[in-house]
């Protein structure tokens, strides 16, 4: 198969009619979960997409919005097969084309219901605060290795930071990515979340699952049900929580 250079127009960005720009979207309850670590590799793609392909299989309109110039998710919609439930793409990474405005540009389909932004490795100042701005749920994956796990305390104090000067508030959870049994190494990151009270929201198992279904553009969600039935709970479980049924009702 010819490699797919996400920098070339595809079929993500044909769609030419029923798309409204994202502040009209936003304002209609749209859930907006941005997946953020400035630590590369530790899974933001993964998840992003997998959450995509989540929604997906549950006939959810779903758009997933790329920050990071390597493409990676827009990549991974490219690569998906005809006949399964849409996903709308949109390469956020890149400059709007003479003639056309960033709204133009990062325009939504109508009936878009849930907004995932796949965050670039490195990001910080500014560009951080922008993405945050955009977003209500912020989910952190972190690897289960000290040097990660160090490297994710540091940027949920950088994020806090930055959604602390927000007027609204943000969700904040933290997701163990490639875990295998007996993970004695999250309990300190386990400490310091306790003490920002952030929760770990999912732990996600090390397997190839995921880098098979992602060769087809699909998710754990959409793959085949007997491979993925360890994984189905942590998938649920995360979800739960972005739709806040994890929550007590208000009195
Ligand atoms: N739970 C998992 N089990 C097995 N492989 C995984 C898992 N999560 C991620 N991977 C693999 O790890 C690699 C890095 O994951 P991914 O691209 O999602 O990270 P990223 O944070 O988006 O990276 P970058 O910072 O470069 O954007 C990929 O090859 C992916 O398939
Ligand atoms: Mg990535």
């Amino acid at each position: 198969m010819a490699p797919i250079d996400p920098h070339q127009p595809g079929r993500i960005e044909t769609i030419a009619s029923g798309l409204i720009v994202p502040d009209a979207a936003v304002s209609r309850s749209v859930r907006r979960i941005l997946v953020v670590n400035a630590k590369g590799g530790c899974g933001k793609t993964t998840i992003a997409t997998n959450l995509a392909s989540y929604y997906a299989a549950r006939r959810a309109h779903a758009a997933l919005l790329d920050y990071d110039p390597q493409g990676s998710s827009m990549q991974w919609l490219a690569s998906r097969a005809e006949g399964h439930f849409p996903i709308h793409g949109v390469a956020a990474f890149r400059k709007p084309t003479m003639g056309m405005t960033r709204s133009w540009q990062m325009r939504l389909p109508a009936e878009t219901e849930r907004l995932i932004l796949d965050a670039p490795a490195g990001i910080h100042g500014m560009p951080l605060i922008d993405l945050v701005r955009e977003a209500d749920t912020i989910i952190v994956p972190v690897l289960p290795s000290p040097i990660d796990i160090h490297a994710a305390s540091h940027f949920i104090k950088d994020l806090l930071l930055v959604a602390k000067v927000r007027a609204r508030s943000i969700r904040v959870g933290v997701v163990a990515n490639r875990v295998r049994k007996n993970t004695r190494v999250f309990l300190s990151l386990q400490r310091f979340l306790d003490t920002l009270n952030i929760p770990f929201v999912a732990y996600l198992r090390d397997t190839q699952n995921y880098v098979q279904s992602s060769e087809e553009g699909l998710g754990v969600c959409e793959w085949q049900a007997q491979k993925i039935r360890q994984d189905r709970a942590q998938w649920e479980k995360l979800a739960s929580w972005i739709e806040g049924e994890d929550q007590a009702p208000a009195p």
